[in-house]
């Protein structure tokens, strides 16, 4: 979380230009970008990030499991949306103060569902070598096929030729390049009816619509971890990255989520809560896809809890949360008008996307990477573009 002496340090920092503006020049997010799409950089050849972050479902996948390059290899969980990604706090054991005062600790943040990225650069760098994903053998397979790339000689230029002939280092930047398509504007637009409404246009939201937005922040309480206010970012990413077993159906093999990081019995089905943002848009519904539709999502958290069970067994009932959720007592009409709500999440530029073209447009007067810089996680000072040592 960037706290404010924190800003005003780097700030500091930033005007006697220590800081490094050329990580945020267009060609670091433009090279991103085009290995995004490529697909050269899996074994067989076929896939790529693009494969399983969909730009037509808010850079989620649709189908339930992703399958990897790899026939008859998957993973076991969905892939979620790559929208505001950029803007979730790195993995920490931060403290927070109870309604009595007293101090806790909880785990906020982190990269993938069960938080095993500490950040977003780590996270890039594993599908490559991810056997259930793009499945490359290693970091020397990955640095030949982007010398060979259509975008070489972009790439080339950016980096200078004695890092590109370094695997280590060529490596290194693009996992720097891809961080940095990650945090472009398009991806973090703020543009949907609520944040129009938090911005004081009264009358955008239909009553249906204010009264969901009521359910969520009281008799609901979803606000209670999917935060409506801003916190580490200047406009609410509602959610507060923490981690949570909500009883989500199983399939197949146990998932440990948080447990597997922190080795915690307590963390045992644990998951990040994920922002809400395009929530309509990212079906299915879980970490691992388990529910179809957001409406049976609702139902869930509504009457998880009554018998006879509806749902499947869980992995880990011994964690599930019966305090927040299970048995929440609305009425189908509350449901419905909580599910208005969730719809007034979904950014207009994405809606608006046609089918045909490939990345959806910011609209006009969202900041760039650049003029942000101090409120992305990943900034710091030492965030050098040269690589470490060098
Ligand atoms: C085979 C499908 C697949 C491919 C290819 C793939 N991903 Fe993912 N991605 C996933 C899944 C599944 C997860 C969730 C991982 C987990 O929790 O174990 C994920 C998680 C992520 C996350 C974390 C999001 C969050 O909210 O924590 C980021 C960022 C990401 N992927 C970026 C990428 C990038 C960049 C590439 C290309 C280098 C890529 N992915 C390739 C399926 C895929
Ligand atoms: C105690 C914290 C907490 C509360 C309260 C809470 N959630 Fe969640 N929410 C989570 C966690 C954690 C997950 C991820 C669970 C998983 O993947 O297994 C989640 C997942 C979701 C998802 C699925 C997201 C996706 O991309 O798959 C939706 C939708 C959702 N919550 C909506 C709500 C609504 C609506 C409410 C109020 C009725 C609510 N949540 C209350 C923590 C919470």
């Amino acid at each position: 979380m960037i706290s404010l002496p924190k800003i005003f340090f780097y700030g500091v920092v930033a005007l006697l230009g220590l800081n490094a503006p050329s990580m945020a020049t267009p060609s670091a997010a433009s090279i991103g970008r085009a290995i995004f799409q490529d697909t050269n950089l899996s074994r067989p050849k076929g896939q790529a990030c693009i494969s399983c972050h969909d730009p037509n479902h808010a850079f989620a996948d649709p189908r339930q499991i992703s399958p990897g390059a790899t026939p008859n290899i998957k993973g076991t969980r969905n892939a979620p949306s790559l929208m505001y990604a950029a803007l979730i706090p790195p993995m920490a054991y931060d403290d927070f103060f109870l309604p009595d005062g007293s101090e806790a600790f909880a785990w906020e943040g982190g990269l993938s569902h069960d938080g095993r990225a500490q950040d977003l650069f780590q996270q890039v760098q594993e599908p490559f070598f991810n056997p259930k994903e793009m499945n490359l053998p290693g970091p020397k397979a990955l640095a030949s096929e982007l010398r060979k790339s259509t975008y070489a000689p972009e790439f080339r230029k950016w980096v200078g030729n004695k890092a590109w002939q370094d695997d280590e280092k060529l490596n290194y930047f693009a996992y720097r390049s891809l961080v940095e398509f990650l945090k472009e504007p398009f991806f973090r637009p703020f543009d949907s009816r609520f944040d129009a409404y938090q911005n004081g246009d009264e009358e955008i939201l239909t009553k249906t619509e204010k009264r969901g937005l009521e359910i969520f922040k009281t008799t609901a309480a979803c606000a209670d971890c999917h935060f409506l206010h801003a916190k580490s970012w200047t406009a609410p990413l509602l959610s507060d990255f923490g981690y949570d077993n909500l009883g989500a159906p199983s399939f197949g093999a146990k998932d440990p989520g948080l447990f597997a990081v922190t080795k915690d019995p307590e963390d045992l089905g644990k998951f990040k809560a994920p922002s809400l943002r395009n929530i309509e848009l990212t079906a299915p519904y879980m970490h691992n896809g388990s529910i179809p539709t957001l409406r049976e999502v609702l139902e869930f958290y509504n009457v998880r809890d009554l018998q006879p069970p509806r749902w499947p067994k869980t992995d880990y009932p011994e964690t599930v949360n019966h305090d927040d959720m299970g048995d929440l007592g609305l009425s189908e009409q509350e449901i419905d008008e909580l599910l208005a709500f969730l719809k007034t999440l979904s950014d207009r530029s994405l809606l608006k996307k046609p089918k045909d073209q490939l990345f959806p447009k910011a609209p006009a007067g969202v900041p760039s990477s650049l003029n942000r810089k101090l409120y992305f996680p990943d900034w710091t000072h030492r965030l050098h573009p040269a690589f470490p040592g060098d």
